[in-house]
């Protein structure tokens, strides 16, 4: 591919519909956003702790700027009961999913479900295998308006069958259903899972750390941020790549790892799902997690994901087109010293010469074109967001 090319590409796209194959059934236009327990809570998780996660979503104003979908990930399940209907585990959720779905839709939210493909779900509690049709009646039944489907204990079977069922039995219920895809990328879920799900883990465990990596597999967001680098032509409405929930507010990545974090996954179109302890965020937290600049890139209805457009080395440039004609860019230090990072007007894919106005999203402020250059001076491990819009 010449150097042109991704310039090419972004007035290209800049100026089309979004690519891929439109949602069928007009779920998830824009990535999902919201919460999920598993980041901060594992299997310690339970009624008590969902609730005040829905409570926090709407105190902390998330919920106005869009955060959506509450889910309960692994360790919510029970036994199945003598029909071969899966009952909550009774000690932690003594009032059962229907109470708890009612209780995140009355504040407006919406809720969701974690369930596997397999006999077992990877923190061994009984998964979907074989029981697909009335796993998915009694979460219709319960107000379940969003499955996250994991792939542990799945030996010998087919992603595309086994998601392809699950995906029919939801379907068959008639209550809309976010689908979201949870193999790890093991199989190329992009090539084969638009029109099955309406998003697809793309990579392994995110872990809240810039590039470590554990023994089982665990990894940090620059790793991820690799994996997904060539998979922005496979996203679009209703069929996103899912680069894992946020890690924001953990322990484990400094204030500006954690807004490079944010930054670069509203650029990829992943979904924004919070993993934090909603109710215990410090004010730094919420100020990345609410920062409606960058939403706004991440919910774009062009639906068009981001990719890199220069690699020097330590400085990235990262962009993508908007709605409305403007480019978002998010220009990334993965250094140890602080740098200048930048590119050219026309390498966003604007005529030479063309006049253009740059805002910070992070200062929320317009700041000025240095010498003809998009240009922020970025510390190590830290990202500089820049909204690039052509004036006359
Ligand atoms: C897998 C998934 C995680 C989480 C856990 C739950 O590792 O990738 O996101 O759902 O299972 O056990």
């Amino acid at each position: 591919m010449g150097p042109l090319a991704p310039a090419i590409r972004l007035a290209l796209l800049a100026g089309l519909a979004a690519p891929g194959a439109p949602s069928s059934d007009g779920l998830a236009l824009t990535p999902p956003m919201g919460w999920n327990s598993w980041n901060a809570f594992h299997c310690e998780v339970n009624e008590s702790v969902v609730r005040a996660a829905a409570d926090a979503v709407v105190a902390s104003g998330m919920r106005d700027a869009g955060y959506h979908y509450v889910v309960v990930d692994d360790c919510w399940q029970g036994e199945r009961d003598g029909e071969g209907r899966l009952q909550p585990d009774r000690e932690r959720f003594p009032s059962g999913m229907k109470a708890l779905a009612d209780f995140v839709h009355a504040k407006g939210l919406s809720f969701g479900l974690y369930s596997g493909a397999g006999e077992l779900s990877c923190a061994s509690r009984p998964g979907s295998r074989g029981h697909e049709a009335v796993d998915a009646r009694t979460w219709a039944e319960w107000g379940v308006d969003y499955v996250k489907y994991d792939w542990c204990h799945t030996e010998g079977m087919d992603p595309r069958d086994a998601y392809g069922r699950m995906s029919q039995a939801l379907r068959a219920t008639g209550r809309p259903i976010v689908f979201s895809i949870c193999e790890w990328g093991a199989s190329r879920p992009w090539t084969w899972a638009a029109g099955v799900g309406h998003l697809w883990r793309a990579t392994r465990d995110i872990q809240p750390c810039w590039d470590c990596g554990t023994e089982w597999g665990g990894t940090g967001i620059m790793h991820i941020l690799d994996s997904a680098a060539e998979l922005h032509a496979f996203a679009g409405p209703g069929h996103w790549n899912d680069l894992d929930m946020l890690e924001v507010g953990h322990a484990g990545l400094s204030a500006g790892e954690s807004r490079a974090h944010f930054s670069l996954w509203a650029l990829l179109a992943s979904p924004l799902m919070a993993g934090n302890d909603l109710a215990a965020m410090t004010p730094a937290t919420r100020d990345v997690l609410l920062n409606r600049e960058v939403i706004a890139v991440s919910q774009d209805p062009l639906g068009v994901a981001g990719w890199k457009l220069l690699d020097g080395g330590h400085d990235e440039v990262w962009a993508r087109p908007l709605a409305d004609g403007s480019r978002a860019v998010v220009l990334l230090n993965r250094g140890t010293d602080t740098m200048a990072v930048r590119c050219r007007v026309e390498d966003l894919g604007f005529a030479p010469g063309q006049k253009v106005v740059l805002r910070d999203l992070w200062k929320h402020a317009e700041v000025p074109l240095e010498f003809g250059f998009v240009e922020g001076k970025v510390k190590p491990h830290d990202v500089v967001m820049l909204r690039v819009t052509a004036v006359d």
